[in-house]
């Protein structure tokens, strides 16, 4: 059940010809015989995460508009809910050419040796979203996306979840509330560390196996945005969710590089247009997504819902600062600081500070 976050295969000579699967796809694009209509280029985009979430809205969307905008020469087969690919398994599948398009959360790149973008894991590193968006919109966000290329991918694009929350057996407001708890991560260092720093014990897990994991027991807790928890009903086998808010989950979306670059002209333009739709969608209905799946999580007196006070999230932010001062010595470089200057920070503002939800309206 362990995703190991080991990393992915590379594209070497042994997969070449795998590789160019994608371009096999193109062929059908060629006109057939006089008279007999083309077979529609077909992209599929697997993804690991409920129709009914941001990221399965914004799939399905992205699939109504690049029928109608390439006028039927491009099929997208969406496939939710880890159907095709579970976590690690389908960033290889991409690099191989099995799927054209994915949008894996930002934490998932790191065992594909790209590990520049577990800083979006960073504990308390956005106060909201216009600092996530000044990061994710500027210079510094697309050159995070550009250091794909070389694995033989494409960065298009960053959709947005949201602020996760914890959840357990138990209310998770102060850090003693997480020493000794087994607690399910992406496999991200960042975020291993964060745990650590907390006292708790991460276990890495593919998303599909989260929900049973915690019903069987394997694991005592998770970090998800509310609308991850509640369409994967782990409300039902968790008796607290907590809304600490303390990171951000969101997504890049992904093409394999032969596919894309092999495309017509007018049909990349036209996917590219549908695409930048999508991402307007799936960015403007995140946050409506998730406070109606925590309206709905009330609603449903199933798990408790804990408020820490502005207090209690000060001292989980004080005792996660730590893990900003680590990333920043594995990754060297100036990353961390671009990001904070980016986001708004004083370039070197220890990020424990108060901000607004700690009682102090500051801007960072
Ligand atoms: C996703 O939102 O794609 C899944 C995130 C996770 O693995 O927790």
């Amino acid at each position: 059940m362990r995703d190991n976050p080991r990393p992915v295969q590379r594209l070497g000579a042994r997969n070449l010809a795998r590789s160019l699967a994608p371009l096999a796809a193109l062929a059908l694009v060629a006109p057939g015989p006089a008279g007999a209509a083309a077979e529609p280029i077909v992209l599929k985009f697997s993804h690991v995460v409920a129709v009914d979430t941001p990221k399965g809205q914004a799939a399905e969307l992205f699939r109504r508009r690049a029928a109608e905008l390439t006028q039927g020469r491009v099929r997208v087969d969406v496939y939710p809910n880890s159907t095709l690919f579970k976590d690690r398994e389908e960033i290889e599948a991409l690099q191989l050419g099995r799927v054209q398009m994915l949008a894996p959360s930002l934490s998932k790149f790191g065992p594909l040796g790209v590990t520049e973008f577990e800083i979006f894991d960073l504990p308390y590193l956005f106060d909201g979203y216009d600092a996530l968006r000044r990061v994710t919109q500027g210079p510094v966000g697309r050159a995070l996306l550009d250091k794909l290329e070389s694995k033989g991918i494409v960065g298009l694009a960053y959709w947005d979840n949201g602020f996760k929350v914890f959840s357990a057996n138990r209310p998770l407001r102060t850090p003693e509330d997480f020493r000794g708890l087994r607690v399910r991560v992406q496999p991200s260092r960042v975020l291993e560390a964060q745990m650590r720093a907390l006292g708790a014990v991460p276990q890495v897990l593919a998303f599909s196996d989260v929900t049973a994991a915690l019903r069987a027991g394997i694991v005592d807790g998770a970090e998800n945005p509310v609308s991850n928890l509640w369409t994967q009903r782990m409300h039902e086998v968790q008796r607290h969710v907590t809304l600490t808010e303390h990171g951000y989950l969101g997504y890049a979306v992904i093409v394999n590089r032969p596919f894309w670059e092999a495309l017509p002209r007018d049909v990349r333009a036209a996917l590219e247009r549908a695409l930048a739709e999508a991402t307007a969608y799936a960015n403007r209905i995140a946050r409506e997504k998730n406070e109606q799946d925590l309206a709905r999580l009330r609603a449903s007196r199933t798990a408790e819902v804990d408020v820490p006070t502005a207090a209690e999230r000060l001292a989980l932010k004080r005792a996660l600062a730590p893990v900003h001062a680590e990333v920043e010595s594995r990754l060297g470089g100036t990353l961390l600081h671009d990001v904070y200057r980016a986001a708004g920070y004083a370039a070197d503002a220890p990020p424990a500070r108060p901000g607004p939800a700690e009682g102090r309206a500051s801007t960072p």
